[in-house]
């Protein structure tokens, strides 16, 4: 993970850095650190654990300027999160900021102290630096060296570096984790995310896996994997609505838990007709893919992948195509049988999951029938590599908890299940334009739920001095309480299982008491009766119980039991309706608890390394 800014220019760029952090800090916040090329033709550096306020800070009490520079916001993989072991790390007089993982640093650790080089951090980027220095030795142009030191390295980075000798350019290098260039007039940037540099430039220039850069104030030079001289597309991008503000809220997380009625309508948008989902909206090729698929195998991870299991039931329920659902740190790894005429799904918030997106690599090579890619980013590379592509519009998501995500992604995931079905004739008569319709007032129901916020807040203080949480669910609400229980230990840090309800006397029964709330989500569905017993089985063990249920569940409040009603709804769209209050109830837990919600600890927004 970790974010990665960088630039060239004629004026100081010490502001430009500092900003371009801050809207990196989604992908780590465990420390941050800046290395100039100052006024004085020096390198010098100033690095903080913690925040990037902490840096800000740092360099409000000591400025530093320069026209040159590389700054760097960590989550911290080797090294404690400490000043030591914070970017940029330095090798005589240059300086490296690295994203992802260098496997064999150990090994080049060892070498690189024969030659005597000493380590000042427990980082793997550290190896990079020492590294570089010592092939500048021989090789001279700082360019040239780094060719030759990103082939001694094995596994992912996304380097930036720059260089007191040669202070007329900043050198980057990509391979498993993103850079894109930013272009001005006279001056250039590098960042691991666009994003950073829209304050400076809209013109954008993406590098590719093996790309080296040379970026100057005037020139950009690309070589590709092969070394070839290459010229990469530069790109506009337009869209404004990137500005980050947290409006009237308090936290980030709660805006995005609102936004979600407006961005399931806009997710809609345009891709359903009077009574059907269009199909197009896939694809141009996506009716001609589709009416192939026999099997869907879908891969994500986090709350992506509890999306995945979600569409499962749907994928089965209604298209009547069986379907796989794995974490793709496991399904990477691992020998995968492929059924004929398999489309391969991913689904993504970031589209730059290192795991998802190395899953979609190996795909490729598996003989799957075609890629499809879920995901909220559409210059993603996740996006780039796959055959077809559904967009969600969930707009940008700062929260480090995913939540508006999710529910477009429930979207987007049954607009594909219906568009499956129609291709392939297996829907039963009428479900698709009831579903069209039900899809249509989603928004307006997500709006009810959303408006018992304040009923929510009050069943939060029940958690307040607990450490155990169980979450139940039956069917395709199993994930939804697999997804109620992530959220509530990620920003919580409350201890939070969930279980199918009905595997709750195999085993985690035994850990019911009065100190352990249930939480459960009961949609009025045929699986109701079955739950309700589930319950009675945990209230028999003094077991609290908080259930949203259905208004016509006839469920009621009782000693020990605590029912929010929820409106009623289609049962299929229910998963999306019932996530709601889940949401709310992790946010207002972790208020009480006085976390830091938007950015949990341990946590990034973007997981870059596997
Ligand atoms: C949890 C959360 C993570 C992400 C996961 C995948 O709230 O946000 O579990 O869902 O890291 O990220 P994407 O969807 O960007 O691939």
């Amino acid at each position: 993970m970790c974010g990665i800014v960088g630039a060239v220019a004629e004026r100081n760029i010490t502001p430009i850095l500092l900003e371009g952090l801050k809207r990196l800090e989604y992908r780590g916040y465990d420390s941050a650190g800046v290395a100039l090329y100052t006024n004085d033709d020096k390198l010098e550096r100033m690095r903080r654990p913690g925040k990037v306020s902490e840096l800000e800070l740092a360099l409000t009490e000591e400025p530093l300027l320069g026209r040159l520079g590389i700054a760097h916001t960590r989550w911290a993989t080797h090294g404690a999160p400490c000043e030591r072991n914070a970017h940029p790390h330095f090798s005589g007089d240059l300086a490296v900021v690295h994203n992802g993982i260098i496997e064999n640093h150990e090994a080049l650790r060892d070498q690189l102290k024969a030659l005597g080089y000493v380590f000042t951090s427990d980082t793997d980027t550290e190896v990079i630096a020492h590294l570089l220095n010592h092939k500048l030795k021989d090789l001279a142009d700082l360019t040239v060296a780094l060719k030759a030191t990103v082939k001694e390295l094995h596994g992912a980075y996304g380097l930036a570096v720059i260089s007191a000798d040669q202070p007329d350019r900043l050198v980057a290098a990509r391979s498993g984790s993103p850079l894109v260039i930013g272009l001005g007039m006279g001056e250039n940037f590098l960042a691991s995310d666009q994003l950073a540099l829209r304050q400076v430039t809209d013109r954008f220039m993406y590098l590719e896996e093996g790309d080296i850069a040379e970026i100057r104030r005037e020139s950009v030079q690309i070589w590709d994997v092969n070394g070839q001289s290459v010229e990469r597309e530069s790109v506009q991008y337009r869209d404004g609505a990137e500005a980050a503000d947290k409006g009237e809220f308090r936290h980030f997380m709660l805006k995005e838990i609102h936004e979600q009625p407006a961005v399931v309508q806009r997710t809609l948008e345009g891709r359903l007709s009077q009574n059907q989902v269009l199909v197009q909206a896939f694809g141009p090729q996506a009716a001609e893919l589709f009416a192939k698929v026999r099997n869907v195998q879908i891969v994500a991870c986090g709350t992506s992948y509890h999306a995945g299991m979600v569409a499962r039931y749907w994928l089965e329920e209604l298209a009547g195509i069986p379907c796989q659902v794995e974490v793709a740190s496991e399904f990477r790894y691992r020998k995968v049988v492929v059924q004929p005429d398999t489309l391969f799904v991913t689904i993504s918030q970031s589209g730059e999951t290192a795991d998802t997106l190395a899953a979609l690599r190996n795909a490729k090579e598996l003989g799957f029938l075609a890629s499809l890619a879920i995901c909220n980013v559409g210059i993603s590379s996740l996006v780039r590599e796959s055959d077809l592509t559904l967009l969600t519009q969930a707009g940008r998501e700062i929260g480090v908890a995913s939540t508006k995500a999710f529910t477009t992604q429930l979207v987007g995931l049954l607009l594909l299940t219906l568009s499956l079905g129609q291709v392939r004739g297996t829907l039963a008569e009428g479900v698709e334009a009831t579903l069209v319709e039900e899809l249509r007032r989603l928004p307006a129901r997500l709006g009810e739920a959303l408006a018992m916020d304040s009923t929510v807040e009050k069943i939060a203080e029940l958690f307040a001095e607990k450490n155990h949480t169980l979450f139940l669910g039956r069917g395709a609400q199993f994930p939804v309480a697999m997804e109620g229980a992530l959220k509530l230990k990620e920003i919580s840090y409350i201890h939070a299982e969930a279980y199918p309800a009905g595997e709750l006397k195999h085993g985690p029964l035994a850990l019911v008491d009065n100190d352990m709330p249930v939480v459960t989500v009961a949609p009025n569905n045929e699986l109701l009766e079955k739950l309700k017993s589930n319950l009675q089985e945990v209230r028999a063990r003094g077991g609290e119980l908080i259930v949203f249920a259905d208004e016509k569940a006839g469920m009621t409040n009782g000693e020990g039991t605590h029912v929010v009603h929820m409106p009623h709804i289609h049962d299929i769209l229910s998963p999306i309706l019932y996530t709601i209050p889940l949401q709310l109830l992790s946010y207002y837990v972790a208020v009480l608890k006085g976390t830091d919600v938007d950015q949990p600890r341990n946590l990034a927004k973007s997981v870059t390394v596997e």
